[in-house]
């Protein structure tokens, strides 16, 4: 094993059904996992539902069920959805379960007795859409923004973390490793946000007014702050066989969770209890419909993946969202591009090599593989085997950009088509004397066929598989950079085509 490798996402809160937003945070880190795998590392990868907090308890109350029994089949929905998409998770995180609470009461009472927390009694602000106290600093142009939704004044004594001793150590952490915060533009925003003192964090909810959460372990009349609760998974869910696995390599998050979430809370929490923080806070961008954020709080911008998956397959959703969003950056969903890549980069372009070259080995070879060791190889061939897409493959996953490892590949799916155009085996099948010729071209095409499988596993794992079940190759996963080309094909008997990515006449489900 090349080491190991552990990768977190956001864990979604259970108050509504996923939308595509959820969907790509999840499918993005199974693709970095997955990669991970095929360069034989021992990946520890979470992802799951954060299901405390006021915003659940509400829901449960306005369905007429116990918050619990609520959180229970959302997050059923949500697995399911995992399921459906391949995301293939070592865990899939519950806040609810007992050990997280256990870890998150031990966590508060360390800090607790390191007077880290403190008692005080609070009159100002609060804003319950956000769970949070403001201040008048969060007004803008004189008024609460649409953010904190309904904003009451009230007084009670709270439980409070102290953030501002901590701040210059994260300004420190933040200066010496300009890679923690990836891409580059939001390490600049969150500096930004630590230029001014830090105000303490209230992390108790009275249960008067919040019964949904974990109970304090020093004062059992109140709960923990969702967030205090939520980012602890990270920690709680950190290993395998029992062993900690500390710190992550790569977290995943969207752009509204950094600041101050993961940028503030978070490592300054890990540094009053003298834990290292994660390599890297990878932060990607919003998805939107004709413009609007997807949210569940914007009925009419809401994308449900799952008519997708049912209808297109997983893959097709994996691919899309994956090529779509240059990682970072938001990005628009529409139907109609949803159906370009489908029908264009899936079903004309890869779905077209598969079929055409594994139905030609049939029509003019048996279904077996020819064996052209030791034939003369012409430029144009010897293209076809450069390890040139891999070598892209490879360093645009290294710099976070799937979109660009995702172009690499289909740019070799492109020199593929064009090899067989320009090489034309359907006429010199016709030729007895081109035989040796028609020899070369169908074993490269087999072998190209296999390459793809590899590459494009990470982020299409269904559809590798499907090739190598056409190919008659043994299942996947495979080392990525096991010699693509090492062992030759020769001899092999292939299967019958099935069309990887059919042709729907259809409009896409209505958005
Ligand atoms: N529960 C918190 C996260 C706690 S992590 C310790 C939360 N949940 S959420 O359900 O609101 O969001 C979960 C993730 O989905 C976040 O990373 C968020 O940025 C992401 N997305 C929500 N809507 C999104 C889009 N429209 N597009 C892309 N991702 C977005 O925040």
């Amino acid at each position: 094993m090349a080491g190991s490798y552990f990768l977190t996402t956001a864990i979604d809160y259970v108050n509504s059904a996923p939308h595509l937003g959820h969907a790509y945070e999840k499918v993005l880190a199974d693709f970095f996992a997955r990669h991970e795998k095929s360069i034989d590392r021992d990946v520890l990868f979470l992802t799951g539902v954060d299901e405390h907090g006021q915003k659940v308890q509400q829901s449960a109350l306005a369905k007429g069920v116990e918050p619990q029994t609520f959180a229970d089949e959302m997050s059923a929905h949500f697995q399911r959805l995992h399921h459906g998409l391949g995301v293939a998770s070592s865990h899939f995180v519950r806040t609810t379960a007992e050990t997280h609470k256990a870890i998150v009461r031990d966590w508060l009472q360390r800090l607790h007795d390191k007077g880290e927390i403190f008692f005080q009694e609070h009159e100002g602000f609060y804003s319950v859409r956000q769970e949070q106290f403001v201040t008048e600093k969060d007004k803008v142009d004189g008024a609460w923004p649409e953010i904190f939704g309904e904003v009451i004044e009230t007084k009670e004594p709270n439980y409070y973390f102290r953030l501002e001793p901590y701040r210059q150590r994260l300004l420190k952490h933040i200066e010496e490793n300009p890679e923690w915060i990836v891409p580059a533009f939001r390490r600049k925003e969150l500096l930004g946000a630590l230029a001014e003192p830090l105000a303490d964090l209230c992390i108790s909810r009275p249960k008067s007014r919040l019964a949904w959460g974990i109970p304090l372990p020093f004062d059992e009349n109140y709960v923990t702050y969702v967030w205090f609760d939520a980012l602890v998974n990270y920690f709680s869910f950190a290993s395998v066989k029992g062993q900690l696995v500390w710190p992550p390599d790569l977290q995943i998050i969207g752009k509204d969770i950094l600041i101050p979430a993961h940028g503030v809370y978070w490592p300054i929490m890990l540094f009053a209890l003298e834990l290292e923080l994660p390599r890297h806070l990878l932060v990607h961008g919003f998805w939107t419909n004709s413009g609007a954020k997807i949210s569940k709080s914007n009925a009419k911008s809401l994308i449900d993946p799952v008519p997708y998956v049912e209808k297109f397959g997983p893959d097709a959703l994996r691919y899309f969202v994956l090529r779509e969003m240059v990682l970072g950056q938001d990005a628009d969903f529409s139907d109609e591009r949803f159906e370009t890549r489908y029908n264009g980069d899936l079903g004309k372009k890869l779905g077209n090599l598969v079929q055409r070259t594994i139905s030609m080995v049939h029509s003019y070879r048996a279904g077996v593989v020819p064996n052209y060791d030791g034939f003369h190889l012409t430029e144009v061939d010897a293209a076809l085997r450069s390890d040139v897409v891999a070598e892209q493959y490879k360093r645009a996953v290294a710099e976070f950009a799937p979109h660009l490892a995702l172009q690499a590949i289909w740019e070799f799916v492109a020199q593929a088509n064009l090899y067989v155009e320009e090489t034309a085996p359907f006429k010199l099948a016709k030729d007895p004397t081109q035989a040796k010729r028609l020899d070369v071209i169908l074993g490269l095409l087999v072998e190209t066929l296999r390459r793809l499988s590899v590459l494009i596993q990470a982020a299409l794992p269904f559809t590798a598989e499907k090739i190598r079940v056409q190919l008659q190759l043994s299942p996947g996963p495979v080392r990525l950079d096991e010699s693509l080309f090492g062992t030759s094909l020769r001899g092999h008997a292939i299967g019958k085509p099935e069309p990887l990515f059919p042709r729907l006449e259809e409009k896409p489900p209505a958005s």
